[in-house]
């Protein structure tokens, strides 16, 4: 049985990219074959941007609930809250002392900000050591990555042969990336890559109403309503097709070309489809919002599985450095 792991950034509500490009893969991963899955909300790492408080445990609390509402199994798997196992902290401080100064010098997450130095804290440019420390701390074998996260995982597995090499001995498990290939490409309201950062996301969980509204707001041509339309240049129906049955998807391709059917139409069929295909979900995820206990509750179950594998690598680590 292989060990996979995989850190979640905590950065708010999960929206429908996150949905479609990153749980719902996560979790059918975790449940295929003979894995062990770690999953965690990296909510240390956060902390690199995020200062204030409030927002950081509801960001905390929203991505919890989004993974338990997709029905991540937290009996077979281990889901947990970085900042509840705070040996990482320690664990980290012994991997930057194997951390070359160049190696971090050179990470693209601190090279993108280097421009402006004075808005780079520590936190930022050792952020891939917290990093290799969340990995290694768990004994994973495997990481499942976006391309973007290829470097931090390279450099993960340079200190950890660093630290195997120094010490004599395999200590650490040194990781293999997984590097996830054909992400699905949500596209937002504006037909750019839907992200928060961008502002064209749509969150799936907000009431009904909201989400009509937000829906409407997808950018399409001025094409009038008996026009035939080109479906595949439609911002609509390129978030449609991605949810949509083939047989639902044959019949909206034959909306557009044939004409007499509006955007307007398209996007309140889309709207319908979000509320149907996800009404479990939706349903789901705001009854955890409203009872925080049940969330605290699942990711405290996770960190007491998570703590027994953090403090057996840990003492093993301490030992090896002469820290009994
Ligand atoms: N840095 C990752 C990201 O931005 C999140 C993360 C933190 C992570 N620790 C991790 C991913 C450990 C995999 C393994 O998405």
């Amino acid at each position: 049985m292989s060990r996979i792991l995989t850190g979640i950034q905590s950065t708010g509500i999960p929206h429908l990219g996150n949905i479609l490009g990153a749980i719902q893969p996560a979790i059918e991963m975790a449940d295929s074959g003979d894995n062990d899955a770690f999953l965690f909300i990296a909510d240390f790492h956060s902390l690199t941007t995020i200062k204030d408080a409030e927002i950081r445990s509801e960001n905390v609390r929203a991505v919890a609930a989004a993974w338990l509402a997709f029905g991540l199994d937290t009996e077979k798997h281990t889901f947990y809250r970085q900042s509840d196992i705070p040996e990482v902290a320690e664990f980290t401080w012994y991997l930057s002392c194997f951390t070359p100064f160049p190696m971090l010098a050179n990470a693209h997450s601190f090279k993108d900000k280097s421009d402006r130095l004075s808005d780079v804290n520590a936190g930022l440019f050792t952020y891939p050591v917290l990093m290799a420390s969340d990995i290694m701390m768990y004994d994973a074998d495997f990481v499942p990555v976006g391309k973007d996260q290829m470097q931090h995982l390279e450099m993960t597995r340079d200190i950890g042969g660093s630290i195997n090499h120094t010490i004599g001995k395999d200590v650490l498990i040194i990781p293999e990336a997984k590097i996830k290939e054909n992400t699905k490409l949500v596209p937002g309201i504006d037909g750019q890559k839907m992200s928060k950062s961008y502002g064209n996301d749509i969150n799936i969980f907000e009431p009904d109403k909201k989400l009509r509204k937000r829906i409407m707001k997808i950018i399409t041509d001025s094409k009038g309503v008996e026009e035939s339309k080109d479906p595949d240049s439609c911002n609509v129906y390129n978030i449609y097709k991605l949810l949509a049955t083939s047989e639902q998807d044959a019949k909206m391709r034959k909306n557009y070309t044939d004409g007499g059917y509006g955007y307007g139409h398209a996007k309140q069929e889309l709207f319908e489809l979000i509320i149907d295909k996800f009404a479990k979900e939706r349903s789901a995820y705001n009854k955890l919002i409203d009872n925080p206990e049940k969330i605290e509750k699942e990711l405290e179950k996770g960190a007491e599985k998570a703590r027994l594998v953090a403090q057996k690598v840990l003492s093993r680590v301490r030992r090896e450095l002469g820290y009994n």
